[in-house]
């Protein structure tokens, strides 16, 4: 945490050179006093961001702590990340990267391969009924087999549960559970 230097030096900086009347000593004083709680306040609130964006980040690296590696030091360079902890669409988040990036995201493909991972497997809103194989796969964690097998499925009869999407062999009940809050099934996007 970097605080400014002076916020420490308070109560120093009226002690030097007592010149002129009464009148202006008790006016510097004052004015020193008011500058300090000042800086105190600057120094307290700045604590107290800091604080908030470690709470922040506890929290973002707690859904994928592995791809969150990734994720911390390009997408919390400009911003907290109060920013992006809002599940949106797999739509939705390639065009928030497109505009990242033209506002000077920069990163390795390779680390936006972990980014990318990072937002499927934590952040992302599935239309169970209309996704297609690749999103199926990468954001439900599904091999894409099961993929398939869901695509088929829904060509017959569509999903209108998550227990309905767990009869389909492959998926598995334990992996669908925590999604359950990104499943869409009556909205079409
Ligand atoms: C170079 C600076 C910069 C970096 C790096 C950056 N952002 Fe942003 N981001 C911004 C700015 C500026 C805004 C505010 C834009 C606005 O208000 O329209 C923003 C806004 C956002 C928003 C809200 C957008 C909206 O329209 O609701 C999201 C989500 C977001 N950033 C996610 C990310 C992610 C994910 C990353 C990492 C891949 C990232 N940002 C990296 C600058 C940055």
């Amino acid at each position: 945490m970097r605080r400014f230097p002076v916020a420490g030096k308070c109560g120093a900086t009226n002690g030097g050179e007592v010149k002129g009347n009464i009148l202006t000593i008790v006016v510097r004083w004052g004015a020193g006093l008011a500058l300090c709680a000042g800086l105190a306040t600057i120094a307290l609130a700045q604590d107290d961001a800091a604080s908030e964006i470690a709470a922040l980040n506890e929290q973002a690296a707690k859904l994928d702590p592995e791809d969150y590696r990734f994720v911390q030091p390009v997408c919390t360079r400009c911003h907290t990340p109060s920013m992006f902890l809002h599940s949106r669409t797999w739509s939705e988040w390639q065009g928030v990267f497109n505009q990242m990036n033209g506002y000077g995201a920069v990163a390795a493909p390779q680390q936006w391969d972990h980014i990318y991972k990072y937002f499927q497997h934590s952040l992302t809103l599935i239309d169970v009924n209309h996704a297609d194989e690749d999103e199926l796969s990468s954001v439900l964690g599904i091999d894409e087999r099961t993929a398939i097998a869901i695509v088929q499925r829904r060509a017959d009869r569509k999903f209108d549960s998550a227990a309905d999407l767990e009869s389909v062999p492959g998926v598995n009940k334990g992996l669908i559970e925590p999604l359950k809050p990104r499943l869409l099934f009556d909205h079409p996007l």
